[in-house]
């Protein structure tokens, strides 16, 4: 099991080469860098206070100038959570989740106050949004970190913005407030598994960005996690066929070969938001 392991060996199944990491004796370090998503749960109910209690721990994040543009929907109602899930179908892995939740981005909440005391906004730009998107983003690393360090399995879900329009009909989010991504909890079935992460020489640049050998390093990369854990299935067999060799790689370019979440703009532009 991961959390047995010492923080380099950890480092060394996500990275490969650790040669110039330090190796630490630190639970906390340890649980952060063995994290999995989880996407099969007991069925067995998270308590609502500890639910709570993760939130008040996420949203103890830093944030852009203090400014807190980001929320919390717990999904609590059985009802209103399906209609949500009721979007998907009930194979769904999250439609059976004992906890569903929704970050959101809040930029309404400066609008309001610069309203109430008679000041105008003056940075309706593209930096309002991304502020937002960004604390949510943070307080949503928080809480799977909150999560998995009491026992909890996680797993963000960003499909829910495919349909972001009628989720925001749903949880009635104004102007100014979108989804960023849901979180469905609960307690795990299996133990995490490592999933390889691309090499640190590949995402730590040093002084300077440096990417002059980026597509051998990515073809390591496929070959590393070919031999740790290789892909069971192959995206799109129909359009681009079976590959002898199928790593990350070819997954990726596969995915984002098909347009994907295409009204996403309007609906933030539909929020209100000035995106440039
Ligand atoms: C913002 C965000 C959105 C995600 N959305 C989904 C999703 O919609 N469906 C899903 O199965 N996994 C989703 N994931 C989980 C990623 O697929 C997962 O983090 C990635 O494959 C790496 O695996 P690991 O988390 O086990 O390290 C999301 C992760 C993030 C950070």
């Amino acid at each position: 099991m991961s959390r047995r392991k010492t923080i380099r060996q950890i480092l060394e199944q996500r990275f490969g080469d650790v040669e110039a990491c330090a190796d630490l004796e630190n639970p906390f370090l340890a649980q952060i860098a063995g994290r999995g998503s989880r996407r099969h749960y007991q069925n067995r109910s998270i308590d609502v206070s500890l639910l709570n209690t993760l939130c008040a721990v996420a949203l103890s994040a830093p944030s852009k100038s203090d400014l807190q543009q980001r929320d919390i929907i717990l999904l609590q109602d059985r009802a209103q959570r399906k209609k949500i899930t009721d979007l998907f179908t009930p194979e769904e892995w999250f439609a059976k989740a004992p906890a569903l939740l929704v970050v959101c981005g809040n930029n309404r909440r400066q609008r309001q106050i610069a309203e109430t005391s008679g000041k105008s906004f003056a940075n309706d730009h593209l930096d309002a949004f991304f502020n937002a998107t960004v604390d949510a983003g943070i307080v949503l690393s928080n809480l799977v970190n909150a999560a998995e360090a009491v026992g909890l399995g996680c797993c963000p879900i960003s499909i829910l913005r495919n349909y972001s329009e009628q989720i925001s009909d749903i949880l009635k989010l104004p102007d100014y407030v979108f989804p960023v991504a849901g979180l469905a909890l609960g307690w795990p079935l299996k133990e995490t598994e490592i999933s390889p992460r691309l090499s640190l020489s590949t995402t730590i640049h040093v002084n300077e960005f440096d990417d002059h050998n980026v597509i051998a390093e990515i073809s390591d990369y496929d070959q590393r996690r070919e031999n740790q854990q290789p892909y069971t299935k192959q995206r799109a067999i129909e359009r681009f066929g079976q590959s002898a060799k199928y790593g990350w790689s070819e997954d990726k370019a596969r995915q984002y070969a098909t347009p994907q979440r295409t009204t996403f703009g309007q609906f933030i532009k539909d929020k209100k938001f000035i995106l440039e």
